[in-house]
This record gives structure tokens, sequence and C-alpha cells, in this order.
């Protein structure tokens, strides 16, 4: 397994290549997939793939996600050091039932926590108290699993009025069921509660925020990884998102591994790792499309933002749809993207509408080849409007790189 590297693909079958990842050789996992709710979010950084994903997830209803759930969940129990453990990060809608599927997978007695992480965002109900929790499951591969209980301070510390001769403040308290004494000393602190609401949610304009909608704030993924991580062990997220759990596992100094089967996930990932320092070879990236072939099967939306990311650009805000304008380049220019053969004039013609809107006068259009209508048009257009738009193929692209 090549640690402080991301995978690009589907997590059941990135670790299901048990020559690259071994039994036993993972510390912690933090898994958290997308929720049996996050219909909207899928869809919104949907592409073709995912979105296919999701629907075939969604039509069996619950069984059928568990069922989808249930690969990955082995996968992750099988790399699992005897040590290690695994938290789950779930929702109401199908905590119910992901917990009998782990139950199922480590074994019932593996148990060790149901956490509710508790938020106060936005939204609410006049038919049911406001759900504003998570479920985070922690489960651990054996008995002897690797645990160090994050403690915080008492909030009554004047309580503790008694004092040692070396100066340390504790207190008494009486068992009433059988009578027996405690010393509770201050400065070793309150082991914590399974119910955390000091990690708040991220605000939308919060500076950690990258625009990925189910992003989770680091104070979350820190206290997971004190808990249940040392130093230089591994630590694994098999669907990471934009990376929040590996880059706080590269922060507190453990290797790191994340998985996800977006490339757009894994480039803002790679993104945010080198924005932290972090120096990912390209090689470091596995599994992200690199060859022609491979980037022509892409998913439409993944291809969009494959061809502006590329160009260092920016993508576009809107999720849907071709209304003409894909992207931007850092300079303003708009680019539209065509995951096409042979583009003809119309789409020069409808690119110079959008041009038009957007009230610019130059722009630029990507696809795999362009017919002898499309150079015709531009042509004209520059001519007679005084457009400079210009056509490039994505081998183009590929080759600049
Ligand atoms: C809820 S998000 C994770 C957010 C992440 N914890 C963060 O803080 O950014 C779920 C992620 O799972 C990914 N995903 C969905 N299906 C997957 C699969 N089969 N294998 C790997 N990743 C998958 C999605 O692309 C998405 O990025």
């Amino acid at each position: 397994m090549k640690t402080n590297a991301i995978y690009c693909g589907q997590a059941a079958k990135v670790l299901g290549d048990t020559l690259e990842f071994p039994d036993e050789s993972v510390d912690l996992i933090y898994m958290d997939p997308p929720f049996f709710s996050n219909r909207n979010y899928e869809v919104l950084w949907g592409d073709g793939y995912e979105l296919r994903a999701f629907e075939d997830r969604w039509q069996g209803g619950i069984e059928n996600y568990i069922s989808w759930m249930e690969s990955t969940v082995r996968e992750c129990h099988r790399v699992l050091k005897p040590t290690g453990s695994l938290y789950l990060h779930c929702d109401w809608h199908a905590n119910a039932h992901l917990r009998l599927l782990l139950d199922r997978v480590f074994g019932e007695s593996q148990f060790v926590n149901e956490i509710a992480w508790c938020y106060d965002t936005a939204g609410r109900s006049q038919s049911y108290f406001n759900r504003k929790h998570d479920t985070i499951f922690l489960y651990g591969k054996s008995k002897g699993y690797y645990f160090n209980l994050p403690r915080t301070s008492f909030v009554d510390e004047g309580s503790f009025s008694h004092e040692d001769p070396d100066g340390r403040r504790y207190r008494i308290r009486t068992n009433s069921n059988n009578g027996k004494t405690y010393k509770y000393y201050m400065d070793e602190g309150r082991g914590m509660n399974d119910w955390w609401a000091d990690c708040s949610a991220l605000p939308q304009n919060d500076r950690e925020r990258l625009g990925y909608p189910t992003q989770k704030p680091e104070s979350l993924l820190e206290r997971i990884l004190n808990a249940s991580s040392k130093h230089g062990d591994i630590v694994l997220d098999p669907m990471c998102g934009c990376g929040t759990a590996i880059a706080v596992a590269h922060r507190l100094g453990r290797n790191w591994v994340g998985v996800d089967v977006s490339p757009t996930a894994c480039q803002l990932m790679v993104k945010r790792m080198r924005g932290l320092g972090v120096p990912i070879a390209d090689t470091d990236i596995l599994g992200l499309p690199k060859t022609e072939e491979e980037i022509r099967a892409m998913p439409p939306f993944e291809f969009q933002n494959w061809v502006v990311r590329k160009l260092m650009g920016r993508v576009s805000a809107r999720k849907s749809g071709d209304m003409g304008i894909d992207g931007w380049l850092f300079d303003g220019t708009p680019i539209q993207v065509k995951q096409s053969e042979t583009i003809g004039r119309n789409v020069v013609d409808n690119f110079e509408t959008a041009l038009r809107r957007a009230k610019r006068t130059k722009g630029l259009v990507v696809a795999f080849s362009f017919g002898k209508g499309a150079r015709e048009e531009v042509a004209r257009v520059r001519h007679v409007d005084g457009m400079e738009i210009t056509l490039r193929t994505v081998k183009e692209i590929m080759e600049e790189a």
C-alpha cells in the first residue's frame, strides 16, 4: 500500500486489491459515505457515474444501500489491524441499518460507541424535534483496539476542595450503590462523553470551507484521530471527499491514504494537501484518468471539471445542463467543454451567443476534434464580429501539461 497517497476509484474495488491493501495493515478508518439522505449533494456533485451509482443505490431502497455499503465495510474490516478501529459517520436515515451491518461484519461485541455529533445549523421544523445530530459508530477490530480517551476540564472546578501535599486538587465522591469512595483529581480532567456539541458544523462562509457540500470540520476529525491513532499510524479514509480526514492526519503526524470515486474530489484533495505544503507527486495519485481513452470515458461533469482544472481555470458555479459556459480561465475568458468529436459550426455559433450574453469578446472551446465547419465559423466570427474564439483539442491540453 502506498501511504500519503490518493486513490481514485470505488472504495470496495480499490481496497479489494489484497496485494495493494494487505490484511491488517491499517490503524484507523474514518468513513463518511454518501448518506442515504444525500440525494441532492450527490446529484450536485454528481456526474454520470455517481448519478447512476446513486440511482442504483436508491432504487431498491435501504436494502440496496446497505448491500452497496457492505462490500466496503467488509474490506475495511479486513484491512484493519487487530488494534485498529473504524468510525462510520451517518445520520438518522440509515443509522439503524448501518449499525446492524457493522454488528454483522465486526461482531456485536466489537461495538464501542455510538457518538452523537451535535450541531445547530439552520433549518427548523414545526412537525418534529429539529434533527440536529449525526451518528458516528465506533467499532474495534478486536478487544485490544487502541484508545486514548480524550479528556475535558471539569465545569465545576470549585468542587475540588481537597489538596494533596504536592498541591494537586481533588474531590471525593461516594457511590450510593456500594458506598465506595473515589478520589478524582482536577488535573486529570473528565473523560469525554459520547455526545459532542463542541465541534460545530462548518458555516457556509467558514474559511475552512472548500466548496465541498458535505465537508466535515477538522475539529471533529482531530478528536477522532487523537482518540484512536498514534503518531506514525496509518489512517485510511475510503470515501474522503475533499480530504478532511487526511489533512488532519497529515497535521497530526499520521500516515494517510485517501480514496474517492470522484476525480473532482481527488483533485480537490490534491490541491488541499499541496496547499498544506505536502509534496504530492503525480505518482502519489493513483487511478486518476490519464490516457485519452480514460479521459474519453469520464462521466460528463467529471470531464468538464478535468478540462477546466487542467487549464488552471475555475469551474462554472452552475452544476447542471449546458448553458454555454462551463468554466472560466484565470483571466476571465469563458470556456466551453464538449466531450465529443468533430465539433460543428453550430457549437461555435451557440458559444458566440453565450459570449455575447456574458459580454465577452473572446472564448475557448475544448473538444476531442473539430470539423471544418467549426473552423470556418471561428474565422467568420473573427472577421465579421471581432470575436476571438479559440479551438483546442483534449490531446493538445494533455500534451501541454
Ligand atoms: C459525504 S462525502 C465525504 C466528505 C468528507 N468526509 C469531507 O469531509 O470532505 C462522501 C464521498 O464519498 C464518495 N463516494 C461515493 N461513492 C463512493 C465509492 N463507491 N467509493 C469511494 N468513494 C465514494 C463521494 O464522491 C463523496 O466524495
